[in-house]
C-alpha cells in the first residue's frame, strides 16, 4: 500500500465518521492523518484529489437534503485538515527567503573579497617591481665605490660600504622571493607529467657548485614522476632543497633525501634532511609568510619560502606538512592532487 492509498482509505473513513457524528475528535484524527501524510511525503495536491474522491463517494450515499449540509461540512473538514500542510509550507517559504537573502549577501562578500585580492596582487607585484630597480642601482654603485675608491674610503669606509651592499642584496632576495610568491598565485596552472628526480638533480647540482667544499650526500629515488605544473613543482623542490641544504650547513656529514611514499591515497613526495630540525609544537607557524623558527644569527632567511611552497601545492589541490625533531633533522611531505602519474 502506498502512502497515498493508505492515506486515502483512512481519510475517507475519517471524513465519513465526521459527517455522521460531526464531532471535534474526528476532526482531530483527520488532522493527525494529514500531519502523518506530510511526513510520508504527500503533497497538498494529493490530499485535495483524495478529498474530492472521498466527497464524491459520500455524497452518492446521502439524501438530497443531506447533500448540501454534507458538502459544506466536507469543505470545512478539508480546510481544517489542510492546516499542517499550510504550516509546513509557510515554514518552508520563510526558510527559503532566509536562504536566498543569505546567499545574496555571501555572493556580495565573495565578490568584494575577489576584488580586494586582485587589487592586492596587482599592488604587491607593482611595488616589488618598482623596489627592485632602485635597489639594483644602489648595489651597482656600491660595487663601483668598493672597486675604485678604496684609497679614498679607507678601511673604515669600506666596511660600511660592504654592509650597505650586503643589506641591498638581502633586500633584493626578499623582493625576488615576494615576486615569486605573488607570481605563483597569478600564473596559470599547466598540468603535465613531471620528473621530480630530474628536477631535484638539477637543483642540487646548482647548490653543490655554489659551495663545493661542503660534504653532502644526496639520495634520490629513481624516476619519481608526478602530475603537475613543471615550473611550479620546480619552485617547490627548489625551496625545500634549499632549506634542507641550509639547515644541514652545520653538519659535518649532511644527508639530503628526495623520495616518494605511496600510501593508499595520492602519491606523497618528501624531502628529508639530517639538519637542525625544529620543535613540532611550532609546526603550525611554518607555512605563514615571514614566520621563521630559527633566528637570522643561526640561519639566514626571510620566511617566504615555505609560504610559496604551500601556495603552489594548494593550487595543485595537494597538501604539505612536516615532521621534525630538534637537532635530528626534518622531513617535508607534499602531494600534488590530480590524477596519479
Ligand atoms: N629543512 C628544515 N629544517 C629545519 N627547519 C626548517 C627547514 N625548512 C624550514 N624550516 C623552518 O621553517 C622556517 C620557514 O622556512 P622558509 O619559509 O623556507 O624560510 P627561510 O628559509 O627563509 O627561513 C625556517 O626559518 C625554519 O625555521
Ligand atoms: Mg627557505
Amino acid at each position: 500500500v502506498t502512502a497515498r492509498e493508505g492515506f486515502g482509505a483512512a481519510y475517507i473513513a475519517a471524513l465519513e465518521r465526521f459527517l455522521t457524528k460531526g464531532n471535534e475528535a474526528e476532526l482531530h484524527a483527520a488532522y493527525e492523518l494529514g500531519r502523518e501524510a506530510v511526513t510520508e511525503g504527500l503533497g497538498v495536491l494529493d490530499i485535495a484529489v483524495l478529498h474530492q474522491g472521498a466527497v464524491a463517494v459520500l455524497v452518492v450515499s446521502a439524501t438530497p437534503g443531506e447533500q448540501l449540509h454534507a458538502t459544506r461540512a466536507a469543505a470545512d473538514f478539508f480546510t481544517e485538515v489542510l492546516s499542517p500542510f499550510e504550516m509546513s509550507f509557510r515554514g518552508y517559504r520563510a526558510a527559503n527567503d532566509q536562504l536566498r537573502a543569505l546567499n545574496e549577501s555571501l555572493r556580495k562578500q565573495q565578490e568584494a573579497a575577489e576584488v580586494a585580492n586582485r587589487e592586492l596582487e596587482a599592488f604587491s607585484y607593482a611595488v616589488a617591481h618598482d623596489l627592485r630597480s632602485p635597489l639594483r642601482t644602489i648595489d651597482a654603485f656600491s660595487q663601483i665605490l668598493i672597486e675604485d675608491f678604496e684609497q679614498v674610503l679607507g678601511e673604515h669606509g669600506m666596511r660600511h660600504l660592504r654592509r650597505v651592499r650586503a643589506s641591498a642584496q638581502h633586500m633584493a632576495t626578499l623582493i625576488d622571493d615576494l615576486l615569486s610568491l605573488s607570481r605563483v598565485t597569478r600564473a596559470e596552472l599547466r598540468r603535465v607529467s613531471v620528473d621530480l628526480t630530474q628536477l631535484a638533480q638539477r637543483i642540487t647540482q646548482g647548490l653543490v657548485a655554489a659551495a663545493p667544499e661542503r660534504e653532502v650526500d644526496f639520495i634520490s629515488g629513481d624516476g619519481l614522476l608526478g602530475s603537475g605544473d613543471p615550473t611550479l613543482v620546480a619552485v617547490v623542490l627548489d625551496n625545500l632543497l634549499r632549506n634542507a641544504w641550509k639547515f644541514t650547513s652545520k653538519r659535518a656529514h649532511a644527508r639530503i633525501e628526495v623520495g616518494r611514499v605511496d600510501g593508499d591515497g595520492a602519491p606523497t613526495y618528501f624531502v628529508r634532511d639530517n639538519g637542525a630540525g625544529f620543535d613540532m609544537a611550532q609546526a603550525t607557524k611554518l607555512f605563514a609568510p615571514f614566520q621563521r623558527l630559527h633566528s637570522d644569527a643561526e640561519f639566514e632567511g626571510n620566511g617566504i619560502g615555505l609560504a610559496t611552497v604551500q601556495r603552489v601545492v594548494e593550487r595543485h589541490g595537494g597538501r604539505v606538512w612536516a615532521e621534525a625533531e630538534v637537532d635530528r633533522g626534518a622531513t617535508f611531505y607534499f602531494t600534488l592532487g590530480g590524477p596519479p602519474a
